[in-house]
């Protein structure tokens, strides 16, 4: 029998569904907010309210473009946590009440083990399946709110080995943004700027954290006094320089990200490495990872660009685990806004 499932991610700003079957993704439709742009961040309360609005035609789109109807979905899957409790709640009810109304199972998935499992989703180049990591394998997960190294062993077994002790990595790039004047959210920006320009002009510091730990909140302030210097000395000095500035701080966040997954490498003797999350859609991460790869003799993956961003599709692909392992949840189950992992 083959097995059908339908996913709902509302964690942040984006309303997202996915079908898939046996493990295949048949439909991810994305709604992005824009409603938050004006406010330079997400503004929680306009998110609960556009997931609302969005949540049924986003369902009814990927429910059309799977090509499948209610009466053969086997499970609903939603993103129980961590995100915006308000945002949270408007996925989960909704999948409770359909999970209730076909009398299917309902499976609750970790936001963030779904971000390491988007690596999983089966995708294929000119009509070739892509290769995909073998446990035990790294993922360094990098998101807007989260940074982590996970030790994965099998779908349903990850261990956080390493993580942030302050900002998360897309703070770090939407931060500096903002320190910029560019827009949020800002880290596809500092991408785009950063591909014209210097990433050697200018120096900003490696925080020395011991293990595996990160921190990027020195990074920060070390930009806004660079910026506050230089723009004393010259008006100008942004708008003259910005594709230097922003491939200088790209370059540092990245190099601080791959000196910690190069240490967990080399502590855990695992060579297959992934990476996961928002950040994983920036073009410098994705590049400099190649390179090591070949450097130090990884196996490599990074997820297709539309299942690094919040997607439904990698929540599908967890539930399609769980369900597997008959991993499933009671209507009481709440959403919580931070969760540990288990
Ligand atoms: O995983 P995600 O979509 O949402 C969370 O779970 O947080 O990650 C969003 C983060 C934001 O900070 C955004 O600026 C960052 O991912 N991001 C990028 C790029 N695309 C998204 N950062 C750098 N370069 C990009 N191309
Ligand atoms: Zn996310």
């Amino acid at each position: 029998m083959s097995i059908s499932i339908l996913a709902i991610e509302s964690s942040c700003d984006e309303t997202s569904a996915a079908v898939c079957r046996d493990g295949i993704i048949l439909s991810n439709i994305i709604a992005s907010q824009k409603v938050h742009e004006q406010y330079g961040g997400v503004v929680p309360e306009l998110a609960s309210r556009a997931h609302m609005q969005n949540i049924v035609p986003v369902v009814d789109k990927a429910m059309r473009d799977a090509g499948c109807s209610m009466q053969h979905l086997n499970a609903i899957a939603f993103t129980q946590a961590p995100g915006l409790i308000g945002a949270l709640l408007v996925g989960a009810q909704f999948a409770k009440s359909l999970s209730l109304a076909l009398n299917i199972p309902l499976i609750a998935v970790h936001h963030m083990q779904a971000h390491v499992l988007a690596n999983l989703i089966p995708t294929t180049t000119n009509g070739q399946p892509d290769p995909k990591p073998s446990f035990p394998f790294l993922c360094l997960t990098v998101s807007g709110g989260h940074t982590q190294i996970v030790l994965c062993e099998s779908p349903l077994n990850m261990t956080v080995i390493g993580e942030t002790m302050d900002d998360a990595a897309g703070e770090a790039f939407d931060k500096s943004a903002k320190i910029l004047g560019l827009p949020y959210p800002g880290g596809p920006l500092i991408d785009k700027y950063a591909q014209q320009g210097n990433p050697d002009r200018f120096r900003f510091p490696e925080p020395q954290i011991p293990g595996l730990n990160f921190s990027f909140s020195g990074l920060k302030t070390a930009i806004l006094y660079f910026l506050q210097e230089n723009t004393a000395a010259d008006p100008q000095f942004v708008a003259k320089n910005l594709p230097d500035i922003c491939a200088s701080i790209q370059q540092r966040i990245i190099t601080i990200l791959l000196n910690k997954l190069k240490k967990a490498a080399i502590q855990t003797g695992v060579k297959d490495i992934c990476i996961a999350g928002g950040v994983s859609a920036n073009s410098g991460l994705r590049q400099t990872l190649e390179q090591w790869g070949q450097r130090f003799r990884w196996n490599t993956f990074i997820p297709a660009f539309q299942y690094c961003t919040d997607n439904a599709a990698m929540i599908a692909i967890t539930g399609y685990y769980k369900y597997q392992a008959g991993s499933f949840s009671d209507l009481g189950v709440s959403p919580t806004a931070r969760a540990e992992w288990k």
